[in-house]
């Protein structure tokens, strides 16, 4: 049934092309003469660039375009007219008039002297090598004419180093290795961890990672950047060595995080040989993090959903069932249940890993097929109040900056988000930014991995209470108020007077003090002025925020604060300033934009405006519903109340990812009909009486929009597993429940979301295709996208500014509950882990812990790695303890990667005032050694063997190897 296009984007495989040396900014022209050819180009250009562009190859080892030049290896030397000797053209830089010799006899020898050097300690198994083919020693070789090594080998040598095959992903096989040096300039200049040195001297240089360990013992974050910097087979991936060299490439996105880094799928028949991170993809520029580099092993895991399957009860037995019966059925079944408990007892939930066609077609078929505005999507447990912030205080709701915007940052302000571990890859490119110079605040409970990492180290640490961000935010705009810190040609010409008046008298009351929110936060006054004055004083001063910000009670009143302090000291509307939500999943800002809302239809336009109202009507031949329909925490507070009987759930776990786990299941155990159409059997399906096998992103055509607006192509490279793509099986149960859907390629799906939504008006994959990406804004007034918003005005007109009074939140610590805990994420997984536990990330990180501090452990006689208990009002759970510093006295956090830890069973019903989010990021709680499972996790794991008994024989077995 999957729509035959498998071709389409395949291209043969071709190593990336590599100028030798990394591109200038530069407005002046130099013209230089390249072996008689005349060629322009920027002033401080190296000499090997300018001869690359010229269509001269330069032999070369140790130069990359991805790297700053280093000229270690000498193979890249020239003749320059006027000039005595042979310097290497990877580090000399063009001069106006400069004339170039690349090659003649002397250049010739000379270059053949160092490859013999370099291939007289080299073992040369070239033909039974990994990478025999796609070799630069091997291509040098070449190159250069060696033909004959005169040293032989005999004499002392490397060719006996033992591996390392530490890492699961990749080998290091030190024999091969020609100490370029570019694996340590990739980990030090791309991904900024510093993990690799060149130890010893002369003969006895050699890569070591962290003090001569292995690589999994030394602080190496498995980014791969060593690996594709590496010109030999010294670093090489591991499924490259078991699968071969790859026959063809296709670009995609990852879809993990909101990044959304292109890579390119690089294929053998149907297998994925590796991912390589795309040099062209304008948000990760080349780099990757190990989840999308590596962790994709999960789409060909036998624990995949391979056949519909339906039952009455969920104490029934499953039954594999085809698509065309499971599609009657619960047609059948969603109709009986609107016959009988009306058209608003059912509804549906988006998802943000799956497409923007996907998400389009689910909010369509609720409310055009269900006929109402019941859809919701993760965005509500995540980042609702961002939406619902940035458009009141801006017009948008989305973040108003590129990724690269932050590399004309002076001062960057990182709220409530940890980058190295959610949003890594733009976490390199921040500290790139930081290491030249830019001043950084971090405002966390926690001391994330920014705030101290090699060669940087945070101005300020505003190691703030968890609930207290608004006091927080708060302080700062007092600061910038009374100390006369505004950008006030900037708020008279782009903010409304009135609001911004009223704003100011209020912020400027000495309740809003530093002195008098330090009792509130916990913040020395002091650091916080200072932390002020320096954002205030910035020529550019960035904000980046996370869910730390968002997963509050007073989750939008933050984001409201966070736009007032950008407004108030001017930094909107051009590069190196913004504010800039972090979003969480790959596609949450395209599952925003694509109505997911139940009062939005895409674009952000409410279901009561008549006008847009009539717009989709004509085009869905459909009337629709004017008011708003459930959130997800209504949908759940009716389904337990008896009122809400059918759920359609596409690609999320709510059963473990939303707070307040009884609650959530309860809900779950008492609708008629749960729908849970997903990639694995996860928790939310053990309450399913209906699951349709989803589609991986490597099965599927579409577009992700990441967390800058940025809508990234996504290009199936592999036939579906259950022989359906996600939007493939909304239609088809669309069409069953007798509204007609019918769409041939998910290109008319974007086509229609272009007619439908102005801020996409201009959106085709033609232009993607061309474009590698494209921000949206794209319409008729930005045809080539939007890459900074707000520039000359908002798109509201004037900013608007809104008193943003701070209301302690309701979840007090008390004499019961005397820790505050406090969520979030690792770097090796992803969100309820479902993709990443399934692949050798467990190797990383296997089970959550609870981070808790020495002073608050010793006093309740918990040690270093002991079970703890951890009660709040809402429930009881048990979780190993990592005592650690990074939690202040009085705070614990820990992770909701696996199901078993029930970190949600914690966490509380209290959600953000505007929007619902939940309040994951502040939960009362007491901790206390254990020394065994809670109530909860026994009856975990009571239901969880009885539901693996009611899958069909061969899930019975997969379904036992889930934790
Ligand atoms: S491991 Fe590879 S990149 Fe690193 S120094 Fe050796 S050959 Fe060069
Ligand atoms: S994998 Fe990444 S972090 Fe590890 S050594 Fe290589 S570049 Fe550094
Ligand atoms: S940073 Fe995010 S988008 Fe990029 S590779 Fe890692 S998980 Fe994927
Ligand atoms: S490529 Fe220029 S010195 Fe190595």
């Amino acid at each position: 049934m999957a729509t035959p296009d498998p071709t389409h984007y395949r291209k043969p495989y071709r190593r990336e092309d590599d100028l030798g040396t990394p591109p200038v900014q530069s407005d002046v022209p130099v013209t230089v003469s390249i072996d008689g050819t005349p060629v322009v180009v920027p002033e401080g250009t190296t000499v090997m660039r300018a001869a690359a562009l010229a269509g001269v190859n330069i032999p070369k080892l140790c130069a990359s375009d991805t790297l700053e030049p280093f000229g270690s290896c000498r193979l890249c030397v020239v003749e320059i007219e006027g000039r005595k000797g042979t310097p290497a053209s990877c580090t000399t830089e063009v001069h106006d008039g400069m004339v170039v010799t690349t090659q003649n006899d002397a250049l010739a020898k000379l270059r053949r002297n160092v490859m013999e050097l370099y291939i007289s300690d080299h073992p040369l198994d070239c033909l039974t090598c990994p990478t025999n083919g796609d070799c630069e020693l091997q291509d040098m070789a070449g190159a250069v004419g060696l033909r004959e090594v005169r040293y032989g080998y005999e004499g002392a040598n490397h060719l006996d180093a033992p591996k390392d095959r530490s890492n699961p992903y990749f080998t290091f096989d030190p024999s091969k290795c020609i100490v370029c040096s570019r694996c340590v300039r990739a980990c030090d200049e791309q991904q900024g961890t510093f993990a690799l040195t060149i130890s010893g001297r002369g003969f006895e240089s050699k890569v070591s990672a962290g003090e001569d360990q292995a690589f999994t013992d030394s602080e190496c974050v498995s980014c791969g950047a060593c690996v594709k910097a590496c010109p030999t087979a010294t670093l090489t991936e591991n499924s490259l060595i078991e699968l071969g060299q790859p026959e063809h490439t296709t670009i995609t996105t990852c879809a993990y995080c909101g990044v959304g880094c292109s890579f390119r799928a690089e294929m053998k028949g149907n297998e994925v040989v590796r991912m390589i991170p795309n040099k062209d993809g304008h948000a990760n520029h080349g780099h990757a993090c190990v989840k999308g580099r590596f962790a994709f092993g999960y789409a060909s895991h036998p624990d995949r959903v391979r056949s519909p399957m339906i039952r009455d009860r969920r104490t029934d037995p499953w039954r594999e069932v085809s698509w065309d019966e499971a599609f009657a059925h619960t047609a059948a079944r969603l109709r009986d249940i609107q016959a009988r408990h009306g058209k608003r007892s059912i509804g549906g939930i988006t998802s943000s890993r799956c497409t923007n066609e996907e998400t389009y077609l689910v909010q369509k078929l609720v409310r055009a097929a269900f006929g109402n505005n019941n859809v919701d999507t993760c965005a509500r447990v995540c980042h609702s109040p961002t939406g619902y912030g940035l458009k009141t205080t801006l017009g948008e709701s989305a973040g108003t900056q590129t990724f690269d915007s932050v590399m004309h940052a002076d001062v960057i302000m990182v709220i409530g988000a940890n980058p190295t571990d959610a949003h890594p890859v733009f976490a390199s490119q921040m500290k790139r930014r930081l290491r030249q110079g830019a001043k950084l605040i971090v405002a966390d409970p926690r001391a994330i991995g920014l705030v101290r990492s090699p060669h940087i180290a945070a101005a300020h640490h505003l190691q703030l209470r968890p609930g207290t961000n608004v006091a927080l935010v708060n302080a700062l705009s007092h600061v910038v108020v009374t100390e006369g810190l505004e950008d006030e040609d900037f708020i008279d010409a782009r903010c409304e007077p009135e609001a911004h008046a009223a704003w100011r008298a209020f912020i400027a009351e000495p309740q809003n003090s530093p002195e008098a929110m330090e009792e509130v936060t916990g913040v020395p006054a002091s650091s916080l002025r200072e932390a002020a004055r320096l954002f205030a004083n910035a020529d550019n001063a960035a904000i980046y925020y996370g869910l730390g910000v968002t997963e509050h009670s007073q989750g939008s009143t933050m984001v409201l604060g966070i736009a007032n302090l950008a407004m108030a000291t001017g930094n909107l509307g051009r590069e190196g300033t913004g504010v800039n939500p972090l979003r969480g999943q790959n596609n949450v800002q395209g599952a925003c934009d694509m109505g997911s809302f139940p009062h939005e239809l895409p674009g952000y336009r409410h279901v009561s405006d008549p006008a847009v109202r009539g717009q989709f009507e004509r085009h869905w031949g459909v009337e629709l519903m004017a008011e708003p329909g459930f959130r997800i925490p209504n949908m759940l507070d009716a389904a337990a109340a008896g009122e809400f009987k059918a759920l359609y759930v596409q690609g999320e776990d709510i059963a473990q990812s939303d707070p307040d786990t009884q609650h959530v299941t309860e809900a779950l155990s008492s609708l008629e009909c749960l729908i849970v159409h997903d990639i694995f059997m996860n928790e939310t399906a053990k309450y399913a009486h209906v699951i349709l096998p989803g589609s991986t992103f490597l099965e599927k055509n579409g577009t992700f929009t990441n967390a800058e607006r940025r809508i990234s192509p996504v290009r199936k490279v592999m036939e579906p597993l259950a022989g359906m793509e996600d939007w493939e099986v909304t239609m088809a149960l669309s069409n069953a429940l007798g509204y007609r859907m019918h769409y041939t390629h998910p290109r008319e799906i974007m086509a229609e979301i272009a007619a439908l939504t102005p801020t996409f008006n201009g959106v085709t994959y033609e232009l993607i295709d061309r474009a590698g990406s494209i921000q949206w804004p794209c319409n008729a007034r930005a045809p080539a996208g939007t890459p900074t918003m707000h520039v000359d005005e908002f798109v509201r007109g004037k900013g608007f500014f809104v008193p943003t009074a701070y209301v302690a939140t309701d979840e007090r610590t008390t004499r019961k509950y005397p820790l505050l805990l406090t969520t979030g994420r690792i770097l090796t997984q992803y969100n309820v882990g479902a993709q990443t536990r399934r692949t050798q990330n467990e190797q990383f990180h296997d089970e959550d812990l609870l981070e808790i501090h020495p002073h608050d452990a010793q006093l309740r006689g918990i040690a270093h790695g002991s079970w703890v208990g951890l009660k709040s009002r809402a429930g009881e759970t048990v979780l190993r303890a990592d005592v650690t510093e990074r939690v202040m006295p009085g705070v614990v956090y820990t992770t909701f990667h696996h199901p078993s830890s029930g970190a949600n069973v914690v966490t509380t019903e209290n959600t953000d005032w505007a929007t619902n989010c939940p309040e994951y990021k502040v939960t009362a709680v007491q901790a206390y050694p254990v020394t065994q499972p809670s109530r909860w996790q026994k009856d975990f794991a009571l239901f969880d063997e009885a539901q693996r008994k009611l899958a069909p024989p061969d899930d019975a077995t997969a379904h036992a190897r889930v934790k």
